[in-house]
């Protein structure tokens, strides 16, 4: 497994759309070991969750986890490896739920983000097998988070509010408590 480099604010890869991969694809040995390593660099960095175009693969995938005892975000319940490749959202609830979001693309930045509380994602699993899961809450925003990745998409655009932009230190500081 290999750590690797993530893909910061201002490189065009993270503003591109992201191509899908076939399940033929998905199965190949190349994809699995970019599945392996940005598993291995989501655990490194302390992220709950990486998409591929961070890695400078513009392809439709994005691995999340995240267990109670996370230190860059504090979360209630646990997800257990969560690998999605093609993924599709449907919104089932369209009322939002906001979290200080962060992403490992814009390093030492919190922002309050809303997005819709329940989605269903329809998507191919490790194996190229079609699957839908409900999503809600926090694990819904963290799948929103990262899908929008595969659309050249970045937390920052969806703050409605600037004021509630902050560096890691002033959001601890004064807006933890929010
Ligand atoms: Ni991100």
């Amino acid at each position: 497994m290999a750590i690797l480099k993530v893909a910061r604010l201002g490189h065009p890869v993270l503003r591109e759309p992201a191509l899908e991969l076939s399940p033929e694809e998905i199965r190949s040995p190349p994809v699995r070991k970019l599945v392996e390593d940005m598993h291995a660099t989501m655990i490194e960095y302390g992220g709950v969750g990486l998409a591929a175009p961070q890695v400078h693969e513009s392809v439709r995938l994005a691995v999340i986890e995240f267990s109670g005892e996370n230190e860059r975000y504090r979360v209630d319940e646990a997800q257990p490896l969560w690998v999605v490749f093609n993924p599709r959202v449907t919104v089932l609830d369209e009322q939002t739920e906001g979290f200080w979001e962060g992403c490992l693309s814009v390093p030492g930045l919190r922002g309050w983000v809303e997005r819709p509380r329940k989605i269903r994602v329809d998507y191919l699993d490790a194996n190229g097998e079609p699957r839908e899961q409900i999503a809600e809450g926090f694990l819904a925003t963290v799948c929103q988070h990262e899908f929008d990745h595969l659309d050249g998409v970045l937390y920052v655009d969806r703050i409605a509010d600037p004021t509630r932009l902050a560096f890691l230190e002033e959001y601890a500081r004064y807006h933890a408590s929010e």
